[in-house]
C-alpha cells in the first residue's frame, strides 16, 4: 500500500489521526502487515523486532502455534455463543484460571478488554463494601471507557474528558525517581502514602471503597513501588474497610518474571484484573476475586457482562495461553530476558549520562533519560530521536511518561523471544542511545525482506 493511499485514507475515513490528536502521526509510521513470534513486517517487506508486543498483548509472540491450534478447534466447533447458556471452553478457562490464582483468589468473570474487567472490579468492590469511592495512583492508567477507567486513568490529563466520574480521585503514585514529595527511600517511610490517606480520608463523603493500583505502573514509565509500599497500601485499605484492587492488565501472567506480579510483594489483592496476552491476542479479560468478595457483590446486585464475554473462541485462546505461560515457564524466560536487558543497559549507563534510570521487571522494563543526571531534566527529544533510529533500524518500541515528560522507553519483548533476538535488539537500542548523543557507531537499515502474505 503506498504512503499517499495511506494518508488519503486517514484523512477521509479515520477518526482522530491527525494534528495535535492523541494518535497523530500514524501516516508517517510503517503499515502492519504481518507477524510471526517477535517479528512483525509492513507492508514495505520490513522486518522489525517487536519490543512492545504489539499493545503489550502479544507477550507470548505473535501468532503462537498453540493459540492458532486453539482458534483452529473453535473455529470448526463454535466460535460465538449466547452467554445465557455455558460453553465447554468457558468452564475450562474459569477452572485454569482459578488454579493459578493466589489464594484465597479463586473465582473470575470473563470480559473482553482490560476496561471492561477494571469497570467490573471497581462495581464488584463497590457492591461488596456498600462504599463508593475509588482511589488511583496519580500515574495510573486503567483504561479508555467513559466513565469509570478513563477517570481512573490519572496519567491521561482528566481534562482531555467532557466528564469525569464522580467518587474517583487520585493519590500519589510512588514514583521514586521523581518523589512527588521530594523525599528519599527509606528514609522517607512511604509518606507520599501516609500523606495522600490523610488527604483521601478528609475529603471523602461517604464510606470508601476500594484503591486500585497498577502494581508494576506501566504506561506512567514502568514504575514498580519500594519494598514495603503495596504491603502499606494493603494495611490502609484494612483499616478503613477498603478493598485492594490490582491491576494485573499489563504485569500479569508471567511478564514480570514470575505468574502474578503481586508475588514479588507477597501481598494479595482482594481483586484482580487480568488482560492483555491473557487471549494470546485475541481480546478476553478476566475479573478475579475471593469465594468471599464475589459472593458477598453478588448477593447486593452485582453483575457484569459483555455480548462476547464467554465466546468460546475466545476462552479457547485464553485456556491455550495460559497452558504456554505454564508449560513452557515463561515467568522464568522473562526473568532471564530482564537480567540480560538489564546487564547491557547497566553496563550502558556507567558510559551514557543520558541514561538515567533502568528499572522494571522480567519483560516490563523502562529506561529513563535524562539531559542530566543531577537535575534529572527529562531528555524528551532525545528519547524522540532514539525511538526514531530504533524504527529505522528495525525495533519497535514505545515512549512513556507522566506530564510533559515523554522520557522512558518502555520495552515489553515477548517472553518468547530468542537470546539472538533479545541481543540484537539490544544492540540497536545500544546504537541508538549513542547516536541521541552524538557518538554513533554505524548501523544497518532493517533488512528488507519480501514476506509471502504482505498486502
Ligand atoms: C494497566 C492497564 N489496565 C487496563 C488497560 C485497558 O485495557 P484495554 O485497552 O484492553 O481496555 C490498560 C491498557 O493499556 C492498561 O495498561
Amino acid at each position: 500500500m503506498r504512503q499517499s493511499e495511506v494518508k488519503g485514507i486517514l484523512d477521509r475515513w479515520v477518526i482522530g489521526t491527525s494534528g495535535r490528536s492523541y494518535m497523530a502521526g500514524l501516516e508517517n509510521r510503517p503499515v502492519i502487515a504481518r507477524a510471526e513470534g517477535s517479528t512483525v513486517y509492513d507492508t514495505e517487506g520490513r522486518a522489525y523486532l517487536d519490543f512492545g508486543s504489539g499493545q503489550m498483548a502479544a507477550a507470548l509472540g505473535h501468532n503462537h502455534p498453540h493459540i492458532l491450534a486453539a482458534m483452529e478447534r473453535s473455529a470448526a466447533t463454535i466460535l460465538h455463543s449466547t452467554k445465557t447458556f455455558l460453553n465447554v471452553d468457558r468452564l475450562r478457562l474459569h477452572e485454569k484460571l482459578g488454579e493459578l490464582l493466589t489464594p484465597p483468589l479463586q473465582k473470575s468473570l470473563f470480559l473482553v478488554s482490560g476496561s471492561d474487567a477494571v469497570e467490573a472490579a471497581v462495581d464488584l468492590a463497590r457492591r461488596a463494601t456498600g462504599g463508593s469511592d475509588v482511589l488511583g495512583l496519580h500515574t495510573g492508567l486503567h483504561g479508555s471507557t467513559s466513565f469509570v477507567t478513563r477517570s481512573l486513568s490519572f496519567v491521561w490529563s482528566r481534562r482531555h474528558h467532557v466528564l469525569n466520574a464522580p467518587a474517583t480521585s487520585a493519590i500519589f503514585a510512588p514514583y521514586c525517581y521523581r518523589c512527588p514529595l521530594a523525599m528519599t527511600f527509606p528514609v522517607c517511610e512511604i509518606r507520599c502514602l501516609t500523606a495522600s490517606m490523610e488527604l483521601a480520608d478528609a475529603n471523602f463523603t461517604a464510606p470508601p471503597a476500594a484503591v486500585i493500583v497498577e502494581p508494576v505502573l506501566s504506561a506512567g514509565g514502568v514504575v514498580e513501588p519500594p519494598p514495603g509500599y503495596l504491603q502499606a497500601l494493603r494495611d490502609a485499605c484494612d483499616q478503613r474497610g477498603m478493598l485492594l484492587i490490582f491491576d494485573e492488565s499489563q504485569a500479569g501472567l508471567g511478564k514480570t518474571g514470575r505468574m502474578w506480579a503481586h508475588q514479588h510483594s507477597g501481598v494479595v489483592p482482594d481483586i484482580m484484573v487480568v488482560s492483555k496476552h491473557f487471549g494470546g491476542g485475541l481480546p478476553i479479560s478476566a475479573v478475579c476475586a475471593s469465594a468471599e468478595v464475589a459472593e458477598r457483590a453478588v448477593a447486593n446486585g452485582f453483575f457484569a457482562t459483555r455480548s462476547h464475554a464467554a465466546d468460546p473462541v475466545l476462552c479457547a485462546a485464553g485456556l491455550a495461553s495460559l497452558e504456554v505461560v505454564v508449560e513452557d515457564d515463561l515467568p522464568a524466560r522473562a526473568a532471564r530476558i530482564e537480567r540480560r536487558i538489564k546487564d547491557a543497559f547497566a553496563a550502558l549507563a556507567r558510559e551514557i549520562e543520558l541514561i538515567g534510570d533502568v528499572r522494571g521487571r522480567g519483560v516490563l522494563l523502562g529506561i529513563e533519560l535524562v539531559t542530566d543526571r543531577e537535575t534529572r531534566a527529562p531528555a524528551n527529544s532525545e528519547a524522540k530521536a532514539v525511538l526514531e533510529f530504533c524504527e529505522n533500524a528495525g525495533l519497535l518500541l514505545q515512549l512513556r511518561g507522566t506530564g510533559d515528560r515523554r522520557n522512558v522507553l518502555r520495552l515489553v519483548p515477548p517472553m518468547t523471544t530468542s537470546d539472538e533476538d533479545i541481543d540484537r535488539g539490544i544492540s540497536i537500542l545500544e546504537n541508538a542511545i549513542r547516536a541521541a548523543v552524538g557518538a554513533a557507531k554505524p548501523v544497518k537499515r532493517a533488512a528488507k525482506r519480501r514476506p509471502a502474505q504482505a498486502k
